[in-house]
């Protein structure tokens, strides 16, 4: 059957194939975890068996999909892609464990997203490579147990606190993705204007990496409009000019900020009076879903230590108040 076609399988997202890197040595920053799992590819390779389950989890755009996809691609195996929210029923993820080959790559994305009756059918497929199936319908019904071939689950996860314990504890080799330095972004965004063909000045570069909240997917993104720029309003060659009009345009500030950023912590300080605020209020005042603001925004506004979330909820730091240009809270001692 066409992998197109089959319902619990989904084509990885596929935004910029040509920008992801195709290997290891290909695969930017993330230097600690990229090196201990060279030695576990390496060392389930020696072995002949399939890899242990993985856990890739970190903000969105920091080269989880990437990896995973490296992952298959260095044991030399298919990798089957699919998602916590798509598999729906039971059968539908029994389905894609039978369909399985030996020592072969399930990824499931947004793992967290899998429902409760869904996650138990896993239990025993990561576990001991079992898989119980039903058989015919009505009293007629029968339970059968299908063994399954040894194999590798990679999920990818946004938000690991909101992973079940029982499913967080099945996975023996667990990676936290970090936010890139400005130099490792550099040097991807180097890469990515080789393979689209466009010449970019270093310094030019440098800012636009410094400014891409860290993240690999919005240097590549920002590239992109970057080029647009260059080719209509420059010569077509990108200097750090063209970038620091890009990114006006684009209402990115110098630290990299861009609007919603600025709005979150706009909203705190003047509306919240500082925080602290719950994430609900925050995200009704804002209007945007509370976990976009918790997966996309919060992550790097808590890095830069514009933010700090506290038991009672969110407070913006004098740091914040900093990047918004807003005096210091009266009564601050910093
Ligand atoms: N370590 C890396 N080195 C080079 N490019 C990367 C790296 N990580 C991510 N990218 C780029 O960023 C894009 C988004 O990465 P992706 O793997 O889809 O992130 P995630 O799955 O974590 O949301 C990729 O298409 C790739 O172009
Ligand atoms: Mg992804």
């Amino acid at each position: 059957m066409s992998r197109d076609l089959d319902p619990g399988l989904l084509p990885v997202d596929s935004a910029d194939p040509a920008l992801r890197p195709r290997n290891l040595d290909e695969y930017v920053g993330q230097e600690r975890l990229v090196e201990n799992l060279r030695v576990y590819i390496r060392a389930a390779r020696q072995r002949g068996h399939a890899l242990d389950h993985v856990l890739l989890a970190g903000p969105p755009g920091l080269g989880k999909t990437s990896l995973a996809l490296i992952i298959a691609e260095e044991l030399g195996v298919e990798l089957r892609p699919t998602s916590g929210p798509v598999i729906e029923k039971r059968g539908d993820l029994a389905a894609i464990l039978t369909s399985i080959q030996e020592r072969e790559v399930l990824f499931i994305d947004e793992v967290h997203r899998l429902n409760r009756a869904v996650e138990e059918v896993l239990y025993p497929a990561v576990e001991d490579f079992r898989v119980d199936v039903m058989l015919g319908q009505g009293p007629g019904a029968q339970s059968v147990s299908l063994n399954l071939p040894p194999f590798t689950l990679i999920g990818a996860t946004t938000r690991a606190g909101l992973l079940t314990r029982p499913l967080r504890d099945r996975f023996p080799i667990q990676f936290t993705f970090e936010f890139y330095s400005p130099e490792e972004l550099a040097v991807i965004v180097r890469r990515s204007a080789r393979r689209i063909g466009i010449e970019i000045e270093d310094a030019a570069a440098r800012e636009l990496a410094r400014r891409s909240r860290g993240t690999p997917r919005v240097a590549n993104r920002l590239l992109r409009r970057v080029r647009d720029f260059a080719e209509v309003e420059g010569e077509g060659r990108v200097d750090i000019d063209i970038v620091r009009l890009t990114l006006d345009r684009l209402d990115i500030d110098e630290e990299g900020l861009d609007a919603m950023d600025r709005r979150i912590l706009h909203t705190i300080a003047v509306k919240f009076d500082g925080g602290p605020v719950g994430v609900d209020n925050l995200a009704t005042a804002i209007g945007e879903e509370s976990d976009t603001i918790e997966d996309v925004y919060e992550p790097f506004l808590i890095r830069r230590g514009l933010v700090q979330r506290t038991r009672q909820g969110r407070i913006i730091t004098s740091r914040g108040r900093q990047a918004l240009g807003l005096p210091r809270a009266a009564g601050s001692l910093f």
